[in-house]
Formats: C-alpha cells, sequence, structure tokens
C-alpha cells in the first residue's frame, strides 16, 4: 500500500481536484493498492467541500469531487509515503512544519512530473477566470498521469 498526499494552500482548488484525478485514474486501472488524500497549508477554508468552480469543470471532465477540506498535520510526513505540492509557496510553508526536512525526500512539486513544463507552479485558479480552471485541469492531469506511470505503476505491477 502507498499513500500519497496532494497539497495547496486553500485545500478546495487544486489540491481535491488532483485527489479527484488520481482516485478516478486508480480505478480506471483497478489499481487497488494506493491511498489518495489532499490538504492545505492554511486553514481559511476547513471543512469546506471543494470550490463550486472547481467541481463544474471537473464534472464537465467526468470526475466528481467530493472532499472536506482540511489542514497539512506534522503526522502527515510520517504516515504518507509522498506528499505532492503545487506550487514552490506551498513548500515553503511546508518547510515550517517539525518533521519536514527528516521527509524532504517524500515531498515534490506535482509539476515535477510534467513532461510539458517540468518544476513550473500549477497556477492558484481562485483568483482567475473560468479559462483557468480548465487550463488548470489540464495541467494537473498530464501530471497525475506521469507521476502514477514513473511512481506507482511498478509497485502495483510487483504486488
Ligand atoms: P487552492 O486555491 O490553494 O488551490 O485551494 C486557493 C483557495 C483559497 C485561497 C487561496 C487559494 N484563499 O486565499 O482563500
Amino acid at each position: 500500500m502507498k499513500k500519497v498526499l496532494f497539497v495547496c494552500l486553500g485545500n478546495i482548488c487544486r489540491s481535491p481536484l488532483a485527489e479527484g484525478v488520481l482516485k478516478n485514474y486508480l480505478l480506471t486501472k483497478g489499481n487497488r493498492f494506493v491511498e489518495v488524500d489532499s490538504c492545505g497549508t492554511s486553514r481559511y477554508h476547513t471543512g469546506e467541500q471543494p470550490d463550486p468552480r472547481t467541481r463544474k469543470n471537473a464534472e464537465q471532465n467526468g470526475i466528481v469531487l467530493s472532499h472536506q477540506a482540511r489542514q497539512l498535520e506534522d503526522k502527515d510526513f510520517i504516515e504518507f509515503d509522498f506528499l505532492l505540492a503545487m506550487d514552490n509557496s506551498n513548500v515553503n510553508n511546508m518547510r515550517k512544519l517539525r518533521s519536514f526536512e527528516q521527509n524532504r525526500n517524500k515531498v515534490s512539486l506535482l509539476r515535477d512530473f510534467d513532461p510539458q513544463n517540468p518544476g513550473a507552479d500549477v497556477p492558484d485558479p481562485y483568483f482567475g477566470g473560468d479559462r483557468g480552471f480548465q487550463e488548470v485541469f489540464e495541467i494537473v492531469e498530464r501530471s497525475v498521469i506521469s507521476f502514477y506511470s514513473e511512481k506507482l505503476e511498478s509497485i502495483f505491477r510487483s504486488y
């Protein structure tokens, strides 16, 4: 079993989308050996479901999102195998938690796996228009799929 945690700022736009995209992809692959969750470095939106604009865009792409926003906790660095941040400011916020340094090797940017623009930030669509949500969806989808083939597919095959 491997555990993946997507991290953004509010946990209502980018990271719950990445969570939904990976869960959906695992279902299509029949891979039951991966657990997926998401969280935010802030507690601005704790308890809320994903932003209605994110949910609408995801549904237009065939993915129904359901997640209660929660804040990143120190124990997440212990419990999860992969912590994938949406942008560099998320990583800077993660650094403030006690267990970050010891688990630095579990942390990467989601877009380290983006074949089109590796290492870039996933743009924050919260203050932008509708165009932003589809752009974010496409970035997240291709990065999640390439993360899966690099890090999760081989594990699945070995079970
Ligand atoms: P997310 O987007 O980090 O992708 O969930 C944001 C959501 C809310 C805020 C910022 C970013 N906010 O400032 O409330």
